[in-house]
């Protein structure tokens, strides 16, 4: 079976638009767990514009599940990686004015800083890196220690009609080439259901990690319920 980690940032993101403490991601996470899904994922950004330090302290606190975190590779965020012992670490590019990760890491630049901040992970933590599906990055994985690669589905999901198919066939060459060199496969970035159908029989894909629009779609699978509910509230006497 394929593996499904839900990536609830945007939980966060509902509560730091109020700069209250609800929605609380761990109370989403342990709903999460009653689903098929087999883990989650939080990514702490620079800015700490959704996720929180104090969510990944909570949830190790409170939850037993896989997790998948989700950082920049700073010397910073591996030191609280190695605190809060998520299983896997996802290094992921960040930019200052991105309203969401923009593209996978470039290590033609970046390869020696990666190798760095790698070399202080505790070893107990699997370390994978978020790349486009390009060979040519696959190749200088081959020169860093890492467990895995998650392959960035987002400009798949951002292709007009015409290049889908290019797009495609990049994510199948990439992941079954990364399955040839020995990693762990995972995908991720603008999936939901629809699009998913073309990248979901790609068998080297092992695991998704989907955000966003399970956190949407979840408004619409809710809001009826949620409504009426507090609709009663008012009308009972
Ligand atoms: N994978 C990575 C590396 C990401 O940065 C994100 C967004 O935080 C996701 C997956 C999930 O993307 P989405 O929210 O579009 O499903």
């Amino acid at each position: 079976m394929k593996k499904l980690n839900v990536n609830v940032d945007h939980v966060a993101t509902l509560r730091q638009a109020r700069l209250i403490d609800y929605p609380d991601p761990i109370d989403v996470i342990k709903l999460v767990q009653k689903s098929k899904a087999n883990g989650i994922v939080m990514h702490l950004r620079e800015d700490r514009r959704h996720i929180q330090d104090s969510d990944l302290l909570n949830f190790r606190k409170k939850i037993k599940f896989h997790f998948n975190l989700e950082i920049a590779p700073t010397i910073e965020m591996i030191k609280i990686a190695n605190k809060i012992r998520p299983d896997v670490i996802t290094l992921v590019p960040e930019k200052r004015m991105e309203l969401t990760t923009e593209g996978g890491l470039d290590l033609l630049k970046n390869k020696s800083k990666i190798n760095k901040v790698l070399s202080i992970l505790n070893p107990k933590i699997k370390s994978m890196l978020f790349i486009d599906p390009d060979i040519k990055i696959l190749d200088i994985c081959k020169e860093l220690k890492i467990y895995g690669v998650e392959i960035n589905t987002g400009s798949y999901c951002e292709a007009k009609k015409i290049h889908i198919k290019k797009e495609v066939q990049k994510i199948k060459e990439a992941s079954k080439y990364a399955k040839e060199l020995g990693y762990f496969v995972a995908a991720g970035h603008g999936l939901n259901k629809y699009n998913i159908s073309k990248i979901k029989n790609i068998n080297e894909i092992e695991e998704y990690n989907i955000g966003h629009s399970i956190i949407s779609d979840s408004i619409f699978n809710g809001i009826i319920k949620a409504t009426n509910k507090i609709y009663d509230i008012i009308n009972k006497r």
